[in-house]
């Protein structure tokens, strides 16, 4: 029973806003008021550069990794972990400590894969990185990778319960990618 307690203890760990936190501790501008207006790892490049960046990425996908690997560890099954996947990401998204208004949800996407099987981790990143080589555009890799990542899940994880549950986050994350689809469209992304 306790280990429901994981599902909006996932929440919380994804409602840290790594963007936010970097940015503030590192004197940079507000990535919600500034560039893209996304907190997420890519305006913090455009905002403070390749370090600040990394930093944000890292413990974007950490907050995912964190609650799913302890998840594993407890030996919960399938449906509370694909909850507790869910709620990690949900929490990005949807912060509580700012203001329920976070980012896209590509890196803590990442770190959750990573936690459910470090196999559909890797085939998550080598595909956005491959994209990225070719294309240069972080937005069109995130939406190429959200797109693939259901098919890695049925083949490597083979649970429906973790399937449907990166389903609706894929669903999710291209619904908040509107604003850079419409860009791509139009030839306009950076
Ligand atoms: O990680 C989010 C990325 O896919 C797009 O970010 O700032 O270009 O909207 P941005």
């Amino acid at each position: 029973m306790m280990e429901w307690l994981l599902v909006p203890l996932a929440y919380l760990t994804g409602s840290v806003s790594s963007a936010i936190i970097v940015c503030r501790l590192m004197g940079l501008a507000d990535p919600r008021a500034n560039g893209s207006g996304n907190p997420g790892a890519t305006n913090v490049m455009r905002l403070g550069g390749k370090k600040a960046a990394a930093i944000t990425l890292l413990g974007d996908a950490l907050k995912g990794l964190i609650p799913v690997l302890l998840a594993k560890m407890l030996l919960v099954d399938s449906l509370v972990l694909s909850l507790v996947v869910f709620a990690a990401f949900i929490g990005h998204l949807y912060p509580v400590f700012f203001g329920f208004k976070g980012g896209k949800g590509v890196a803590t996407s990442l770190g959750v894969a990573l936690g459910v099987s470090w196999v559909l981790g890797v085939a998550v990143f080598a595909t956005w990185f491959a994209v990225y080589k070719i294309s240069k555009i972080s937005s069109l890799s995130a939406l190429v990778a959200a797109t693939l990542t259901p098919l890695y899940v049925w083949l490597i994880v083979g649970d429906v319960h973790l399937l449907v549950a990166f389903v609706v986050i894929s669903l999710i994350l291209l619904w908040r990618h509107k604003s850079n689809i419409q860009r791509l469209l139009a030839g306009q992304e950076s």
